[in-house]
């Protein structure tokens, strides 16, 4: 009997622990989020073909960042890549059966990764050679795309003898996606630039990859902390959200900023993808902090602040999206770019936010330079606007695509009693300046 209670309180504890992972693939405020890769075929040659290959970022809020992403692919037959342009295969692998030409990859499952910036014009494409690195479609349109080309041998070189490849992978760096099979379409078309002429492939074929952030990682990666200048009570991210301190199972989970082996820590990380967090009761690489800044008669202002504990990240171009009812009517925004998100479509309560270029679009690495901070102005409406039962705080966050874990709303803090005067007052003030000397202090 005590032997099953104590099973099930295990149970219960891991389940309760698991309450906070997301397994959903399915992201409600990007529904039709995926990355389509699109291979066009422009031209046949004697044993093949040439394709320009170019993957689309149609997701709203998730880019891919340094070291970029990585496409694999199983050919179908004994297909091998004579030569590329605006991209390169990992590995040439065994191409012991030619003689003369040898070509630039005879893999069976070949893994292809992007150039430099900077690779001589002559090897380039356009939209190649950033990196790997692809922007979000809401964020930078311009740069939501990358592209190379490719000179396929032995392979059929009608439409009808041409096979697709199978397996489709794709790394952006890590795991996280799954592509389907490959589907031929609608030839593409191209408009010529001056836009006299349009030009179409010979035969093209899609493919859709979809994120799964379970798949991605098994933790969060980010977490969610609250205050409010009515209340002096700072509500942490919930502890252990994204692991747990424990010297006895896993030593070096995490450092200690004084800690005289940082140095040697960050430098001998032996997985650039594995975090090396600061040590915090949450845990999290990432920290987004919401205060409830100050109340005027027809406005109200928040500040966020987005904190680095990852001593192996720079984070670029970094984005976060925010879901609050009064988003509908955001005044100002300071030092942050702004654009509404509208899932449905008829209510627009959901912004993506990130930095500006050259001023603050890197998160820096943990550290005293390792966060960034911007204000939100918001007119009241009348008929919703409250500070009661935790209705001035984000209804969910994102950051680089990734939920964060909020407090639980039974946490928020609560409205005094002796509400009824809110406007900014000296008494307001001076709270103001408390709750923020707190937070400022929790920081440190
Ligand atoms: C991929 O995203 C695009 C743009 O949102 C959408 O039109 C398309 O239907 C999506 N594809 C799939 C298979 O969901
Ligand atoms: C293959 O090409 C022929 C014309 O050469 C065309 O009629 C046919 O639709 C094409 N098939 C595909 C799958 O593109
Ligand atoms: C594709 O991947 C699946 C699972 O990884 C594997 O079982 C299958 O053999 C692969 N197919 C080819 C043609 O490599
Ligand atoms: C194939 O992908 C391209 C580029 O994303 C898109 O414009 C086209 O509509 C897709 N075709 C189909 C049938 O999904
Ligand atoms: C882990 O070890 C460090 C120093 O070795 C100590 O300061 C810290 O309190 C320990 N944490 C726990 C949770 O035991
Ligand atoms: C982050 O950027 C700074 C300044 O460019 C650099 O010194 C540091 O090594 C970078 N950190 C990582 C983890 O890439
Ligand atoms: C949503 O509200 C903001 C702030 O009033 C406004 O700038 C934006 O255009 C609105 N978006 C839509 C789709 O209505
Ligand atoms: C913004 O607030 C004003 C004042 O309450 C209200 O009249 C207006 O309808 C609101 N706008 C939206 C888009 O809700
Ligand atoms: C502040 O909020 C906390 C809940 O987070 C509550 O326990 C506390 O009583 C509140 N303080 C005041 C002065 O109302």
């Amino acid at each position: 009997m005590a032997k099953i209670s104590s099973l099930t309180i295990l149970l219960v504890f891991l389940l309760s622990c698991s309450s906070f992972i997301s397994t959903e693939a399915y992201d409600a405020l990007d529904p039709n989020g995926n990355i389509t890769i699109k291979w066009d075929i422009m031209s046949w040659t004697p044993d093949g073909y040439v394709a320009v290959v170019t993957m689309y970022n149609f997701q709203k809020y998730r880019h891919i960042q340094a070291p970029g992403w990585t496409l694999g692919w199983t050919w179908a037959k004994k297909e091998v890549i004579w030569s590329m342009m605006g991209g390169q295969t990992t590995e040439q692998g065994d191409c012991s059966r030619f003689k003369g030409n040898i070509p630039h990859c005879c893999k069976k499952d070949p893994k292809v990764v992007d150039l430099m910036p900077g690779t001589p014009y002559n090897q380039q494409i356009a939209n190649c050679c950033k990196g790997g690195v692809i922007n979000s479609w809401v964020q930078d349109p311009a740069n939501a795309a990358s592209s190379f080309q490719l000179s396929v041998g032995s392979a059929g070189t009608t439409n009808k003898t041409v096979r697709v490849p199978k397996n489709f992978t794709l790394k952006a760096p890590g795991p996280g996606y799954t592509c389907g099979p490959a589907k031929i379409v609608r030839p593409s078309k191209f408009v010529t630039a001056d836009q006299r002429r349009i030009t179409q492939a010979l035969m093209t074929w899609n493919v859709t990859c979809t994120y799964s952030q379970f798949l991605a990682q098994k933790t969060p990666t980010c977490c969610v902390s609250l205050s409010s200048f009515y209340n002096s009570t700072i509500v942490p991210c919930p502890t252990c959200t994204c692991g747990c301190q424990n010297n006895l199972t896993q030593p070096g989970s995490c450092v200690d900023p004084n800690s005289p082996y940082l140095a040697s820590a960050v430098s001998s990380g032996k997985n650039i993808y594995t975090p090396l967090v600061q040590c915090t009761t949450h845990m999290c690489p990432i920290r987004v902090h919401w205060h409830v800044k100050l109340n005027y008669k027809e406005y109200w202002r928040v500040k966020i602040t987005i904190t680095n504990f990852n001593y192996r990240m720079n984070y670029t171009q970094w984005n976060l999206v925010v879901q609050h009812p009064n988003f509908d009517n955001l005044t100002q925004i300071f030092s942050f770019n702004y654009k509404s998100l509208t899932p449905y479509t008829a209510i627009n309560d959901t912004a993506m936010l990130w930095g500006v270029k050259f001023y603050n679009d890197l998160l820096m690495q943990a550290g005293p330079l390792g966060n960034v901070q911007s204000e939100l102005l918001f007119q009241k409406d009348k008929s919703t606007f409250s500070f009661e039962k935790g209705w001035a705080f984000p209804r969910r966050i994102y950051f680089n695509g990734d939920n964060c874990v909020m407090p639980p709303p039974d946490a928020y803090p609560w409205l005094p009693n002796t509400s009824s005067q809110l406007f900014v007052s000296p008494l307001c003030s001076v709270m103001t300046i408390l709750a923020s000397l707190v937070f400022l202090l929790a920081n440190t």
